[in-house]
């Protein structure tokens, strides 16, 4: 959990997940539900505590003027002392009176709110009026901002943009440090790292910002046909070969095809290390993390976020209880985080919805926070998709050449070459994956087994060798359909362009 920090309250009012509202707490005062508790008979408690709060500081709220904010979780009903604890939680009334009084910003993540009578933040004449006239307006047109910022509020980012993790070497913490200096979250990628490399990125990171996230491969297994797997590593000998000249590697040291690995990416120990040490924000791609999982990061202190590609998975993973969705359409870099890759085949892109139509399906089917991702380039996008219903923008392929990632020389090449298209294919990993068309998908797009991670630890090799050879026709060159927008220069400039004058 991030470390405490107190704030003070003209009026706080706390709800539980889905908006109720759970107390309203306001100078001599204290009203408190648990959640799950029944009101008293007769009793809406919503509408008591905006009445309460309408007396006390003479606004006049609606209910939907009311943000949902986070889960309650310690009990607080009957101190003396007026001293709630609590955590993640958003606060709205305080927020603003703060903000106007010159007083604190208010805090992303809530360890502990300690009351402090309204007298002594100003004289109360000045501050009703202040309150009534001033900020009632304020707050409704922070409405609409604030549904943005459920999440990325909390985490105390400020720009609508998220770097977005990206496993084999483009996520860097150089790069999640440089979102965060801009403002904007990054996530550092566990995929394919040890959880001890993961713990020193995580150090690495915790040195200059807590604000950072954390990505997981789920466990999601897609095993390989063993009979689809030999015939592939038949298929790949030639290629394989390829390198030894280009390398000058001898006989007895020429790329090797492996046997068939399976694992689940070290899930256990990885999630293990996040409960241990969790970092503000924990996403999954590639499955539904398990609910028990979801649950220990959570009361560890962490946020969590589901990929999800369709509206199934987004129920699916708002029931399981995380805290936020990213939707993720084909037309994002890298590996696709659908559940079902066994369902793909190489004409479905052009059956898939596209991201703004399936934001705004996932938009009708779940309140949850949602952050979009799928091919996003340019500024105007990222306005779009906020106005489609997304709290942010999840941008990968734009970042790829900026000097803070740690992109394969040879791929960040291939990016300026624009002659080229992108594709969808199982070719490198045995998962559906968006990368620039070169040799090597032209070659074995067709024929390529599904089966994840075994196809990825059999091309490994000979896409290692690619690299040190710095042959991109050999390389898994992800992309994103947006790629063409990705450009030198740093991090943070990156990320600020494409927020245009938005801000959380
Ligand atoms: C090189 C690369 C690696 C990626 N690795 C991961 C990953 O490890 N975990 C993940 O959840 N998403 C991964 N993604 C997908 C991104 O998180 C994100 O959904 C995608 O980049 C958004 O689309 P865009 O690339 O068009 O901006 C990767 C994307 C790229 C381009």
């Amino acid at each position: 959990m991030s470390e405490s920090k107190i704030i003070r309250v003209a009026a706080l009012v706390l709800s539980d997940s889905e908006g109720r509202v759970l107390t309203v707490r306001k100078q001599g005062t204290s009203r408190f539900m648990q959640p799950g508790g029944k009101p008293e008979p007769g009793e809406n408690p919503a509408e008591t505590a905006l009445r309460e709060v309408h007396e006390e500081v003479g606004l006049q709220l609606q209910p939907e003027q009311l943000i949902p904010m986070g889960e309650f979780s310690a009990p607080a009903a009957n101190e003396p002392d007026h001293t709630v604890v609590c955590h993640n939680f958003r606060v709205t009334f305080d927020a603003v009176a703060d903000d106007l009084l010159g007083q604190l910003r208010p805090a992303a993540e809530i360890a502990e709110i300690r009351w402090i009578p309204l007298e002594q933040l100003r004289p109360a004449e000045d501050v009703a009026p202040l309150l009534s006239e001033q900020v009632a307006p304020w707050l409704r047109a922070e409405r609409s901002r604030a549904a943005r910022q459920q999440l990325l509020g909390q985490l105390g980012a400020q720009l609508p943009v998220v770097a977005a993790p990206m496993a084999g070497g483009p996520s860097t913490p150089e790069l999640v440090i440089a979102a965060a200096q801009a403002g904007a979250l990054g996530f550092l990628a566990a995929g394919y790292r040890s959880p001890e490399q993961l713990a020193q990125q995580i150090q690495a990171v915790r040195q200059q910002t807590s604000l950072f996230g954390v990505n997981l491969f789920a466990p999601h297994p897609v095993p390989v046909d063993r009979e689809e797997f030999t015939s592939y590593a038949e298929q790949l000998t030639d290629w394989a070969q390829r390198y030894e000249s280009l390398t000058g590697t001898e006989e007895d040291d020429q790329v090797k095809l492996p046997e068939p690995r399976e694992d689940d990416d070290a899930w256990a120990a990885k999630v293990q290390l996040l409960v241990e040490n969790p970092p503000p924000v924990v996403s999954f791609t590639f499955g539904l993390a398990p609910a028990q999982d979801i649950r220990r990061l959570q009361q560890a202190g962490a946020l969590t976020v589901q990929t999800v590609t369709s509206v199934d998975e987004a129920l699916a993973a708002t029931e399981a209880g995380v805290d936020g969705l990213i939707v993720q359409s084909h037309e994002a870099g890298g590996h696709s985080g659908t559940w079902s890759p066994q369902e793909w085949s190489p004409q479905m892109p052009s059956t898939q919805p596209g991201l703004f139509q399936l934001l705004s399906q996932v938009r009708a089917a779940t309140d949850l926070p949602l952050w979009g991702a799928g091919g996003i380039g340019t500024a105007e996008q990222v306005k779009d998709l906020l106005h489609t219903g997304a709290e942010a923008a999840v941008v990968g392929t734009v970042l790829l050449r900026s000097d803070e990632s740690g992109t394969q020389p040879a791929h960040q090449q291939a990016l300026t070459q624009l002659h080229r298209e992108t594709v969808v294919t199982t070719a490198f990993s045995g998962r559906p994956a968006r990368a620039l068309v070169n040799d090597f998908t032209e070659r074995f797009t067709a024929s390529a087994p599904l089966g994840f991670p075994a196809v990825h630890y059999l091309t490994s090799p000979m896409r290692q060798a690619a690299a040190a050879a710095g042959d991109p026709e050999g390389l898994n060159l992800w992309a994103g359909t947006g790629w063409r927008h990705a450009r030198p220069g740093p991090a943070a400039e990156i990320l600020r362009d494409l927020s245009g004058q938005l801000s959380l």
